[in-house]
């Protein structure tokens, strides 16, 4: 079926396949050009093709193949049981999405729990399956002693992107999703771990549910590690959102600094146009809805 002849979609209208790309596809030396340059990097998790799709036509420069997805599309209530097995299955199908309209986005393939923590030797082995499903980068949650593992990864040719703060894989052990790096103590071990990650050579670092003046003093102390918030005020370097978040499809608590794009927008691609627009412009997120 042609494009002009398709019905209206609730997703809205993707450019036909056999359009030119208009953006180039985006790389690792561009994300660290528009950190550089203080250009606001869009990411969002997707977990499908067409999800993944809608995404790359909106712009969205990251896409996360979140172990959210454990919640969000397998219905567990952490993401602690999500397997090596099901991300790489849905890394390969967010990849395949992409690459079906422009290829521009740059995949990122999130380490499940237990995948990364027993041995370097088991990181490698375990990003390498995600790495040949397509993702471009691969996200390990934890400070300390990840850095290590990071460091190995990197040496080897994998991107990593970091993630401090809440990190749900370790929800057990922090007694829920709580916002961390609240006292000065834990803010500086926050530090502490950041730049340890930043010297190990990640280069994208996911700070969820962290004060905003923490991340912003991160952000600036970070010239070669852009932060991505989620939850972390507007003095990221750039801004995550859950999918299920921002379409206010979630059928959990929306966390308050969540904003549902899709009531605003009226279809998937122009929620996500929307949400695009607003982390470049910076009215998206607006700091008080951080002051935790
Ligand atoms: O798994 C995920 O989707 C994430 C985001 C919340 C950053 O880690």
């Amino acid at each position: 079926m042609s494009q002009s002849s398709q019905p209206a979609s609730p997703y809205g209208t993707l450019p036909p396949a056999s359009a030119p790309a208009t953006r180039k596809p985006v790389s690792l030396p561009r994300l660290q050009e528009m950190h550089a340059r203080g250009e606001k990097i869009t990411m969002l998790t997707a977990y499908d093709a067409t999800f993944a799709a809608v995404a790359d036509a909106a712009g969205v420069e990251c896409i996360l193949v979140g172990d959210s997805l454990g919640m969000v599309c397998q219905g567990l209530s952490s993401t602690v049981g999500v397997s090596l097995e099901t991300m790489r299955y849905h890394v390969e199908s967010v990849t395949r999405g992409v690459q079906k309209v422009q290829g521009t986005s740059w995949i990122i393939g999130d380490m499940p729990f237990g995948t990364f923590h027993e041995s370097k030797d088991q990181a490698f082995r375990n990003a390498a399956v995600l790495m040949q499903a397509g993702a471009h980068m691969v996200k390990i949650e934890g400070g300390g002693w990840t850095a290590d593992t990071v460091r190995f990864l990197v040496e080897r040719g994998i991107p990593v992107c970091a993630h401090l703060g809440l990190t749900p894989q370790t929800v057990h052990a922090l007694g829920g999703y709580r916002v961390q790096g609240k006292t000065e103590e834990s803010a500086a071990l926050l530090k502490r771990h950041a730049l340890e990650l930043q010297d190990a050579g990640a280069s994208l670092m996911v700070l969820e549910m962290v004060p905003a003046a923490v991340s912003a003093d991160l952000t600036r102390a970070m010239p070669h590690c852009a932060t991505i918030g989620i939850g972390a005020g507007v003095d990221c370097a750039g801004q995550v959102l859950v999918l299920h978040d921002m379409l206010g499809v979630n059928l959990g608590k929306m966390a308050k600094f969540v904003r549902n794009f899709m009531s605003e927008a009226g279809s998937v691609r122009g929620a996500m146009e929307a949400y695009v627009k607003a982390v470049k412009d910076g009215s998206f997120p607006v700091n008080a809805q951080h002051a935790w």
